[in-house]
Formats: structure tokens, sequence, C-alpha cells
């Protein structure tokens, strides 16, 4: 068996790869610095060493998250007359 053919620790990094991390329903973690191509072709940088790019489609700021993902979505109110409503008889 050859070197190449030994299956890589999951974990290991190869030398020169860019570690990216996933959170579910979260952000995609990139260690940076990054360049990010948008959908217009035009380029947006981040020098930070560990960034964050919005995978929710909530971000005031994409590509990048501003935490907008933790907030919850409101549940819709109840619908009058529903029969769940705890509203007392009209005298
Ligand atoms: S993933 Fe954080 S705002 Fe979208």
């Amino acid at each position: 068996m050859s070197p190449d053919a030994t299956p890589r620790c999951r974990y290991e990094q190869p030398p020169g790869a860019r570690r990216v991390f996933m959170e579910q329903g979260g952000p995609l973690l990139v260690e940076g610095p990054v360049e990010v191509v948008l959908e217009d072709g035009s380029t947006v940088v981040s020098e930070r060493f560990m960034v964050a790019l919005c995978t929710c489609g909530r971000t005031a700021t994409q590509p990048w998250c501003d935490t907008s993902h933790r907030r919850r979505v409101s549940e819709p109110a109840p619908e009058r007359g529903s029969g769940s409503s705890r509203q007392r008889p009209q005298e």
C-alpha cells in the first residue's frame, strides 16, 4: 500500500488548505483573510482571522453574518374566533 492510499484523519488539515466550519442554522465560518466574489461579479474582502459568511439570508450586511440568524421568527397571531382565545364573554 502506498503512503498516498492511506486515508487521512478526518480532522487533519492538509498543508495550505483553508479550514471552513459549518454551523447548523448559522454562518459559514472561514479562516481569513478572504475575498468573496458576489453574484454581480464584484468582490469584497475581509482581513479578519475568522470570517462569518451568512447562509440564512437575513443579514443586512451581505455576505457577512450580522447575527440576524439568532433572532426568533415570531409566530403568527392566532386568528380571531378560532376558539383558542381567552376573551371574556361580552355582557
Ligand atoms: S447566518 Fe448569521 S445572519 Fe445569516
